[in-house]
C-alpha cells in the first residue's frame, strides 16, 4: 500500500505520515528533507541559494540515510528548502530516489508536496493536510519554541503564507491537492484527532 500525504507548512501532515507508517509497519519518507538538505549543503559551502548548477549537485548527491535532522529543522531552513524547491531541475535530480523509496514491497508511506501530483500518482491513498494559516503559525511558533528558537508569532505567519505563495505558485510540481486525494482539514484537530481521521481515511479507501 502507497499513501501519499501532501499539504503546506505545519499542517500536521509529517505527524500524520510517521504515526500510520507506524500503524501499518512501513517505510516513512519525509520528503521536505531531501529539500532541506539540499539547501543546507549550499549553505554550509557558503554557496548562493539560487545556484542550480550547485543545487542539483547537492540534491544528486543525497543519500536517504545521512540526514541530521537536527541540522535541517528550523525555520530558515524551511524558507530555504522551498527556495531550491522551486527549481524544476533540483526536483527532476530528486524524483528517482522518491520513486525508489515508494517500490518497498510491503508500500510505504511519502509526505510533501508533490506526492500524489507527481511522485506517485498510482498512491492507493492520497491525503491532502490542510489548516488555516493561523493555526499552521501557531503550531509552527510554538514547535520552534520548543526547539530554543525565539520566534514572534507574527513573524511565522508571514513566513508562512510566503512559503505557500511560492510553493503554490511555482511552475514545476506546485502545491496542489490531486484530484482524487480525500482534504484533511487538521484547524480544528488536534495531533490524536487528525491521525484518527487519517486512518479513518486510509481505512475507507482499503475497503
Ligand atoms: O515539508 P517541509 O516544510 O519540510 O518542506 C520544506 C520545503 O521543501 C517546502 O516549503 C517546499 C519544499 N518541498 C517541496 O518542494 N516538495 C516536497 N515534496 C517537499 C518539500
Amino acid at each position: 500500500m502507497i499513501v501519499a500525504i501532501d499539504g503546506p507548512a505545519a499542517s500536521g501532515k509529517g505527524t500524520i505520515a510517521r504515526r500510520l507508517a507506524k500503524h501499518f509497519g512501513l517505510p516513512h519518507l519525509d520528503t521536505g528533507l531531501l529539500y532541506r538538505a539540499t539547501a543546507r549543503v549550499l549553505i554550509d559551502e557558503g554557496t548562493r541559494l539560487d545556484d542550480v548548477e550547485s543545487a542539483v549537485a547537492a540534491a544528486r548527491g543525497l543519500a536517504l540515510t545521512d540526514f541530521d535532522e537536527e541540522k535541517l529543522r528550523g525555520r530558515e531552513m524551511g524558507e530555504a528548502a522551498s527556495v531550491v524547491g522551486a527549481m524544476p531541475d533540483v526536483r527532476a535530480a530528486l524524483i528517482d530516489m522518491q520513486r525508489r523509496f515508494t517500490q518497498h514491497p510491503a508500500g510505504a508511506v511519502l509526505d510533501g508536496r508533490d506526492i500524489g501530483t507527481v511522485i506517485a500518482p498510482q498512491a492507493d491513498v492520497k491525503i491532502f493536510v490542510t489548516a488555516s494559516p493561523e493555526t499552521r503559525a501557531q503550531r509552527r511558533a510554538l514547535e520552534l519554541r520548543g526547539r530554543g528558537e525565539p520566534v514572534i508569532y507574527a513573524d511565522i505567519l508571514a513566513d508562512i503564507r510566503k512559503r505557500d505563495e511560492r510553493d503554490a505558485q511555482r511552475s514545476s510540481a506546485p502545491l496542489k491537492a490531486a484530484a482524487d486525494a480525500t482534504i484533511l482539514d487538521t484547524t480544528d484537530l488536534d495531533i490524536e484527532a487528525a491521525f484518527k481521521a487519517a486512518l479513518a481515511i486510509v481505512e475507507k479507501k482499503r475497503g
